[in-house]
């Protein structure tokens, strides 16, 4: 164990006693807590744990929010693009509860180290996003949440799937850890990845920029860290789980076509390519026609190969997925 580091954040955070462990049980930030924006997301906690907070994700050089420029871009631009971005900033908190989720049930599955280590770091990531995102919305907001609470609103997360099943049974609990994996890492994150690159193509600004850079080289491993993942649970499973995980497919297939693709089918969108490349004024964000090419092609190109080299039918689960209404 070292001794010889001054830094505060290096120790134990209960502190040696009884009154340091009162002290710290109700930092006057946390009592004013009361926004229900994201931007509460950004609520300081106490200096020590803010600087072990910033040592975890402050990894690749924090980007310099107060050198965004707000006269370069019209209010309207702003609004809309903090509109886009305090919505990340949710979606990557959602992130945060899915994986934390999942590590509490790969821990109760008893799964070897190597695989909650990656998973550890995920959750990190994922934190990090979060914050980068919601300093982003704020930094470029003309008005601030307080005008328009609805559009930086930050509900409770909402898993996209049933709780764990018990500890008592592995089985199950590896199928559903399979399924979370499946959804979250290797459909999620292996589509989110093209989307930070074309994000990180026409961004015009360089505080959003290096926003977007930061999390499109996070999004790599996070696909990575799926595909190994499943292929490493899906020998667990008997062959009910390997039915149920091929119904979760067909069913994310769909629920990620509803949420992803804009409205636009395959049809509207096939034989059609995007071509991007910095224009105009943009602070992050896409076009629904890029979201939607760039969602079929990502399916196509690299989800089916992958998910058929794990034995799983994508084409069957595709066919049949539940359809946009
Ligand atoms: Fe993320
Ligand atoms: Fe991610």
């Amino acid at each position: 164990m070292s001794t010889g580091s001054q830094d505060p954040s290096d120790r134990p955070l209960a502190g040696p006693s009884r009154p340091a462990v009162a002290a710290l049980a109700r930092p006057a930030a946390l009592v004013e807590l009361t926004s229900a924006t994201c931007e509460r997301l950004l609520a300081p906690a106490t200096p020590r744990l803010a600087r072990v907070h910033r040592q975890q994700i402050d990894r690749d050089g924090w980007p310099d929010f107060a050198a965004f420029d707000p006269h370069r871009y019209d209010p309207g631009l702003r609004r809309d693009a903090a509109r886009h971005w305090a919505r990340r900033a949710v979606a990557e908190h959602g992130s945060v509860h899915q994986f934390s989720a999942l590590t509490h049930a790969l821990c109760e599955a008893r799964v070897g180290l190597e695989l909650l280590g990656p998973l550890a770091r995920l959750i990190t990531d994922e934190v990090r996003h979060a914050e980068l995102c919601a300093r982003m919305a704020l930094a470029i907001d003309p008005e601030g949440p307080g005008a328009s609470p609805g559009a930086f609103a930050w509900p409770v997360p909402v898993a996209p799937w049933p709780d764990a099943p018990p500890a008592a049974e592995r089985e199950r609990l590896l199928a559903w850890s399979a399924g979370v994996i499946l959804v979250a890492c290797c459909l999620g994150e292996t589509l989110s990845r093209p989307f930070y690159d074309a994000l990180a193509l026409v961004c015009t600004d360089p505080t959003a920029e290096a926003v977007l850079r930061q999390i499109q080289r996070d999004e790599h491993l996070h696909a990575a860290f799926g595909w190994d993942a499943l292929a490493l649970l899906l020998p667990a499973l008997d062959a009910g789980g390997r039915a149920s995980l091929q119904d979760t497919l067909r069913r994310a297939f769909g629920g990620f076509e509803t949420t992803t693709a804009c409205g636009l089918t395959i049809d509207q969108v096939a034989g059609t390519s995007i071509d991007l490349e910095r224009g105009p004024p943009n602070l992050g964000t896409l076009e629904e026609h890029h979201y939607a090419v760039i969602f079929f092609a990502t399916i196509e190109q690299e989800v089916f190969p992958a998910l058929a080299a794990l034995g799983l039918d994508p084409a069957a689960a595709w066919a049949t997925r539940p359809r946009p209404a």
